[in-house]
Formats: C-alpha cells, sequence, structure tokens
C-alpha cells in the first residue's frame, strides 16, 4: 500500500534521528511491499529561522493531508536561556497539538531484558515491566486562560483549566486501553489540592459503572512518583493530566535505561503525531551520536496505531530487541563501545531485510 506521512524533524537532534526512522520505514516497505511518501513541514525553531512562525501554517496543511506525522523534537538554547523570547519552538509542538486536536498522549513504558542492568534500579524491580502512560495533551495548565503577566511585570500567572468533556473522552480512551491490557487502571490526580483534579476523580469515579470489569485505583500524583520506581510492576495503564503526564513519562524512562528509547503516540480528533519523548538535545545536534530508537519505536507505534500495519510494527520491534541485544547502541546505553546513530538505524533496516517473515 501507499501511505503519505508528515516528517517534521525539528531541531536539534530532530533531523538525525527521523532520518534514522524513515530508513526503517523504507526497508519496512521494501520488506512487506508498501510505499511510504515523506513530506518535509517546518517546525519549531527551525521554523522560527524560515518563516518567523514555529508551527506554520502550511506545515498544518502537510499534517492534515498526510496519514500519520513523524515527529522528532523541538527546541533551541537560545530560546531557553531567553525567557523575555515572545515566539518560542515549544509554541510549534502546543500549536500542532491543538490544532490536530491530539487530546491524547500513549506513552508506553517497557523494560527491555538486555538493559536491565543499565537501569540504577535493582533489576527484579524492573524486569517485565510493562505500562502505558495514558497523558491528556491538550488541556490543563499548558493551555488554561488567563495566562501571563500583571502590567507591572512582577506577578506571572498560569491558570489550569478542565472541562468535563475534555475529561470524559481522555478516561474513555484509557478505559479502552486498560480493557485491552490487564483491565486495571490508575487514575492520578491531586485531588487533595486541585479542582481540577476533584473534577477528573469525580468523573472517573461516575464512569466506572460503566466499565465493570476495569479495576480502577486512584492515587495522588507525588504518591505515584514514588511508587512508580518504587514498585514499578504495579502499574498497567496509568492516565493523567497534562502536566503529570509530562513529569511521570521523563521520570518512567529511567526504567527502560535511557529517555532515549521511549516513544509516544499523540492520537485525537485529526491526523496523529508519532514523536519521541525525550526532547531536542541540542549538545548532541549533529554529531551523529543521539540514540534514535525512540523515534524508531514511535514509527512502530505509527505503523500499528494509524497504518494498521501489526506485522510491520513487530518487525521494528523484533530488529530493536536484536539491537540491544547485540549491544549495537549509541553511547547513552554504552559509554566504552558506542555505535552512531546512523549505525543504530543502519543495523535495524539491515536486519529487517535480513530477516525472513511469512505474509
Ligand atoms: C514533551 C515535551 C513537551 C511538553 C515540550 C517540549 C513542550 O516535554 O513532549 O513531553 O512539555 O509536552
Ligand atoms: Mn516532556
Amino acid at each position: 500500500m501507499n501511505f503519505k506521512i508528515a516528517k517534521l524533524p525539528g531541531d536539534g537532534i530532530g533531523p538525525e534521528i527521523v532520518e534514522e526512522a524513515i530508513k526503517v520505514l523504507n526497508a519496512i516497505g521494501t520488506k512487506f511491499g508498501h510505499q511510504f511518501d515523506f513530506e518535509f513541514g517546518y517546525v519549531g525553531a527551525a521554523a522560527i529561522d524560515a518563516t518567523g512562525d514555529p508551527f506554520p501554517d502550511e506545515t498544518l496543511q502537510i499534517c492534515m493531508e498526510s496519514d500519520a506525522v513523524l515527529f522528532g523534537s523541538i527546541g533551541d538554547p537560545k530560546y531557553d536561556n531567553d525567557p523575555k523570547a515572545k515566539i518560542r519552538p515549544e509554541q510549534g509542538l502546543l500549536a500542532m497539538r491543538k490544532a490536530l486536536g491530539l487530546y491524547a498522549n500513549i506513552r508506553p513504558v517497557t523494560a527491555f531484558e538486555s538493559l536491565i542492568d543499565q537501569s540504577p534500579l535493582k533489576p527484579d524491580l524492573i524486569s517485565g515491566v510493562d505500562f502505558v502512560v495514558v497523558r491528556e495533551l491538550t488541556g490543563g495548565i499548558y493551555f488554561g486562560e488567563p495566562r501571563g503577566r500583571s502590567e507591572q511585570g512582577d506577578k506571572a500567572f498560569d491558570t489550569c483549566v478542565y472541562t468535563k468533556v475534555e475529561i470524559e473522552r481522555i478516561l474513555e480512551l484509557a478505559f479502552d486501553y486498560a480493557a485491552k491490557r490487564s483491565k486495571r487502571l490508575t487514575v492520578v490526580d491531586k485531588a487533595n489540592v486541585l479542582a481540577t483534579s476533584r473534577l477528573w476523580r469525580e468523573t472517573a469515579q461516575e464512569m466506572e459503572p460503566n466499565h465493570p470489569d476495569i479495576e480502577v485505583d486512584y492515587m495522588f500524583v507525588d504518591n505515584a512518583a514514588m511508587q512508580l520506581i518504587q514498585w514499578p510492576k504495579k502499574f498497567d495503564v496509568m492516565v493523567t493530566e497534562n502536566m503529570f503526564g509530562d513529569i511521570l513519562s521523563d521520570e518512567a524512562s529511567v526504567i527502560s535505561g535511557s529517555l532515549g528509547l521511549l516513544p509516544s503516540a499523540s492520537v485525537g480528533i485529526h491526523t496523529s503525531v508519532y514523536e519521541p519523548v525525550h526532547g531536542s538535545y541540542p549538545q548532541a545536534a549533529g554529531k551523529n551520536i543521539a540514540n534514535p530508537m525512540a523515534t524508531i519505536l514511535s514509527a512502530a507505534m505509527m505503523l500499528e496505531i494509524s497504518l494498521n500495519l501489526t506485522e510491520e510494527a513487530q518487525a521494528i520491534r523484533v530488529a530493536i530487541n536484536e539491537c540491544l541485544s547485540q549491544n549495537v547502541v549509541t553511547e547513552d546505553l554504552n559509554k566504552d563501545q558506542a555505535s552512531s546513530t546512523s549505525e543504530v538505524g543502519d543495523f535495524i533496516a539491515q536486519w529487517i531485510g535480513a530477516t525472513t517473515v511469512a505474509i
């Protein structure tokens, strides 16, 4: 089949890691008889430099007309160190999420057996970990109004807003995920302090009777942050609001051994976006040292979720596991004997090409 994929590499290491994912997708195309046509769009600091806008209309158009979006990363130190900058690369990502209605961000966290020793956590604690963080992505403090500064500039405010409808739709998706997995759902909030969290908890409680086969538990976010590291195996599907999900998913990456291994899918109303959980890692940009696996695993999620190519997605995961067990990894996973970004991509693409698959 033919698929049209929007390619939005963004900033920092984005272009390098997206190139490796494309290499792997092309290997899948050759192997399974598909064609992926990639169309480039500007986003982030690169888009500000080229057009003045971190998410130009043209990029939105490309996304809307594609079957899926493959996204790299955004962010640039020249903006990080300038809190006064009015136009920022991150606005591009947030604008894209809003414009495409991507209200759900799915972040699977698994422990890779061959990397168990890489984690600072005890092996028996993380061996077999397999859970999903479902993060609400278009609401909460990231988007709530009013936000900004007082006239004198000596006061700043952000507002956390959630409507019941927004909470219901993300919870519905999380219940569905739990139904497909081990039927356990943890709702993470701060209902002892925040009004929005109380609405989350109340809404989840109201929805529980409609999902009698799902076992639901509720956890405050501070407690969840602790339990995630202390007993990660107790979690299956965790659903939470935008900011809590952002923080907890970075924390969870410690379990898999590197932030460079965590993929994500952002799904919602229009075209879905597939992107690594990590940022633009500017210190590594252009050096061919960044780990491309999170982006390649995001491409696997794309095949599965948006293109319905389950077997193809599995072929990527098998190749990644092989790569990890043969220790063909970037420096975040092996300081002494690191492979480069492109060597990792080459290995995975070649492995896919070389293995026989029953079609
Ligand atoms: C992420 C990132 C973004 C977020 C930033 C870059 C705006 O940290 O995708 O997790 O906070 O959502
Ligand atoms: Mn983040």
